[in-house]
């Protein structure tokens, strides 16, 4: 049987990644210089694999999150999606790791496993001010870990 060398899901590394040069360029200078990015193109030009790619060639001292917040209907999937990211991000036996694990856990979430990625998904449950006020710290929480470099 033949099979498709075009790989069509998703990123799968450095080899299968072709030209962008120029715009990984300015994508990576722009976060280890922490500046902000705004890409904008239409769908299928590889937004997204540009940025998996740049992500891919970072420094390993990074941590990385990816959140597509497409399918995000309201705040309190918006606080269980970036939760989930972060998470998924980071291996809990590493020294970041348990460092981000034991502040998710601080939510008080539910973590399981979604079956079909074997990603693990968090679920913080509480009042519209309670998941306010989850957000804000996690994003200040994220804050702290970046001026601590
Ligand atoms: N530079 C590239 N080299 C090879 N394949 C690419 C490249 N950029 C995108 N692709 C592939 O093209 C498809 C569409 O890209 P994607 O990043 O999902 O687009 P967007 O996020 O802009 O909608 C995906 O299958 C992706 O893996
Ligand atoms: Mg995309």
């Amino acid at each position: 049987m033949r099979t498709n060398p075009f790989p069509t899901t998703a990123y799968i590394g450095p080899e299968y990644f072709c030209d962008r040069k120029e715009e990984s360029e300015v994508l990576k200078s722009n976060i280890l210089n922490g500046l902000s990015t705004t890409v904008i193109a239409i769908r299928r030009m590889g937004k997204t694999g540009l940025i998996h790619h740049v992500f891919a060639s970072l420094p390993k001292s990074h941590l990385i999150v990816y959140l597509d917040i497409l399918a995000t209907n309201d705040k309190k999937e918006f606080l269980n999606n970036l939760s989930s990211a972060i998470i998924n991000s980071v291996p809990e036996e590493t020294t970041l790791g348990k460092k981000i694990w034991k502040f998710i856990r601080s939510l008080r979430p539910t973590i399981s496993f979604e079956p079909l990625t074997g990603n693990l998904q968090v679920t913080i449950e509480g009042t519209s001010t309670e998941t306010d006020s989850s957000i804000h710290s996690i994003l200040s929480f994220l804050e702290r870990l970046k001026k601590k470099k």
